[in-house]
């Protein structure tokens, strides 16, 4: 049987990214151009850039996915676009190009939501895995608990009720002089620190919600850091660097793992930038076993954004018929499950 070769596109935020996948787990090629230098002498993303730098990139990026996956238009079978959530003028940029190349080519069209794509780069090195999972979703802008009933089987028990864990990572290590992002350097910075040298607190909210809030401990640490400024003393870098990320990853995993006792699932996914995090997927692997809970995480170059994810979740909403109009609309907001076409 011919393969389903998928063109995906992925602009939501700072990534102009394209990729060509076969099945939904052969990928042929998946072209990332980061826009971070860009930012970080702004120490975040700034839209109206973003937005620019992907119109000049966005062309010649989906080139290249084509030319490194050795096929040619004719060879594919459907484009599937991050159409939501995101920066709207970023996602826009992505929508556009997709419809204009549905439209031209006589292509199906499919419209992606970016979390759902995330939670996708798990099936691209596991297209094995067995329903139902619970997957921990963690990124610059969400912090989800989804329980997954079956593929496009979607439902929240659990999100953040202010700050992303991602955000509260990236803030902390702009105000410690870190740069841009702050994940991937805390985490550098940590395994240095000692993680009981601050005591910061642990939000778990009321009873047994899954709910998670990172806006205390964000303003924790900062206020943390402005004492210090104010009292002349020395920080120790590392150390906080270790208590603060302790402090995410204390409540990301005992929630990951309540969600999963509570709705009987043995497998916990990890998806989203935050997912590379080295203590939260060493923390998260040593308590699942022992409690017969398996954990899998896609490598780090698919956990952040990228268009692979997007043409994985493409397939399987391809297979299902799930085509979108050409009328396909960005979706800042885009709620996961809530697909508006
Ligand atoms: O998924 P992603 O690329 O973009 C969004 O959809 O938001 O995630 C980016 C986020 C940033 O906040 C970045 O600081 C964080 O992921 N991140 C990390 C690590 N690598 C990336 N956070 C903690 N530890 C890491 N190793
Ligand atoms: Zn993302």
């Amino acid at each position: 049987m011919r393969e389903n070769i998928i063109l995906g596109i992925e602009t939501s935020c700072d990534e102009t990214s394209a990729a060509v996948v076969a099945d939904g787990k052969k990928i042929m090629s998946n072209i990332i151009a980061s826009q971070i230098p860009v930012h970080r002498k702004f120490g975040g993303v700034v839209p109206e850039i973003a937005s620019r730098k992907h119109v000049e990139l966005i062309s010649s990026v989906i080139g290249e996915a084509l030319e490194e996956a050795g096929v040619t238009f004719q060879d594919i079978s459907a484009v599937a676009v991050t159409y939501g959530p995101g920066l709207v003028g970023a996602l826009l940029v992505g929508v556009s190009s997709a419809k204009a190349l549905a439209y031209s080519l006589e292509l199906p069209l499919v419209g992606v939501n970016h979390i759902e794509s995330h939670i996708y780069a798990n099936f691209l090195a596991n297209p094995a895995l067995r329903f139902p999972l619970i997957c921990l979703v963690v990124s610059g802008g969400h912090t989800d608990l989804v329980y997954l009933e079956g593929h496009g089987k979607f439902s929240l028990v659990g999100r953040t009720r202010d700050d992303a864990a991602g955000e509260a990572f990236d803030k902390v290590a702009r105000a410690m002089g870190l740069g841009y992002p702050g994940g991937p350097l805390i985490d550098r910075l940590a395994v240095d620190g000692d993680p009981k040298a601050v005591a910061f607190p642990r939000a778990y909210l009321e009873g047994d919600s899954l709910d998670f809030s990172f806006s205390g401990l964000k303003s924790s640490a900062l206020n943390y850091l402005n004492k210090a400024v104010m009292k002349g003393d020395d920080i120790n870098k590392a150390d906080l660097a270790a208590s603060f990320q302790q402090a995410i990853v204390d409540v990301l995993v005992d929630k990951a793992l309540a969600a999963a006792v509570r709705v009987d699932v043995k497998t916990i996914l990890l998806a989203g930038g935050v997912a590379s995090n080295s203590r939260l997927r060493k923390e998260l692997d040593v308590k699942a076993a022992n409690r017969g809970i398996r954990i899998v995480y896609p490598p780090p170059v698919l956990c952040t954004d990228n268009a692979a994810m997007v043409a994985c979740a493409g397939y399987y909403k391809y297979i299902r018929g799930e085509v979108a109009p050409l009328s396909l609309n960005a979706v800042a907001g885009l709620k996961l499950g809530a697909d508006r076409y």
